[in-house]
């Protein structure tokens, strides 16, 4: 992923001072979407991979920014919360119950936001929804040039349990799970 360091800002003591002066943000709420949400997602999913678009396969880029009808489809079976900050929709992520074990989906994060807790809100709520589906594990995937991405599953108490060579458009894809 492009952004990862970055995130913080290119000079780390001017991105310390930078949040000593800055007000807290506003707080995140994190609920179930409704079909009212299918356009902004899209949109956000737009935004994501428009931002994170260097090397990465064009049909994975395809793929990845359903439009709402696709993305419709994609609720079939899979339950998605969104993250909103005043109103506004700054992430999504999705969880099926797959053979028992609840799996995470196209987690993403608006990148004018990310390094604020959005995706850590969004994966708690999962979590949350794992418990109450009676899942003993909830895991996820990540292309491996997705660092940040492992970053924040490890960071949230993921174990990388394996890797799947050349696995989505020749990708490596590395898994993550967590015993809940
Ligand atoms: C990965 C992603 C969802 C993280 O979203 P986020 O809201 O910025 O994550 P959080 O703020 O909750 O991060 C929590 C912790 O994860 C780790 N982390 C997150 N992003 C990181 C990065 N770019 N580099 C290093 N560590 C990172 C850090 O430990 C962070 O805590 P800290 O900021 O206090 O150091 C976001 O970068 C994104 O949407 N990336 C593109 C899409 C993607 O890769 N999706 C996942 C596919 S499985």
């Amino acid at each position: 992923m492009a952004e990862h360091e970055s995130d913080r800002g290119a000079n780390p003591t001017s991105a310390v001072n930078e949040k000593v002066a800055r007000p807290a943000p506003p707080v995140v709420s994190v609920e179930r979407i409704t079909h009212q949400d299918v356009v902004a997602i899209c949109a956000l999913y737009k935004k994501v991979w428009e931002h994170e678009a260097t090397g990465l396969p064009s049909e994975l880029l395809k793929a990845w920014q359903p439009t709402p009808l696709e993305f419709t489809s994609w609720m079939e079976g899979v339950t998605y919360f969104a993250a909103r900050r005043e109103g506004k929709l700054i992430g999504v992520i999705g969880c099926e119950i797959q053979r028992g074990a609840c799996r995470l989906v196209q987690l993403a994060v608006d990148p004018d936001v990310r390094r604020q807790g959005t995706a850590t809100a969004l994966v708690a709520a999962s979590i949350e929804w794992a418990r109450h589906a009676n899942a003993p594990v909830v895991w996820g995937d990540a292309l491996a040039r997705f660092t940040a991405a492992a970053a924040l599953l490890k960071h949230l108490g993921f174990a990388e349990c394996g890797v799947l060579h050349k696995h989505e458009w020749n990708e490596d894809v590395r898994l993550f799970e967590r015993l809940i």
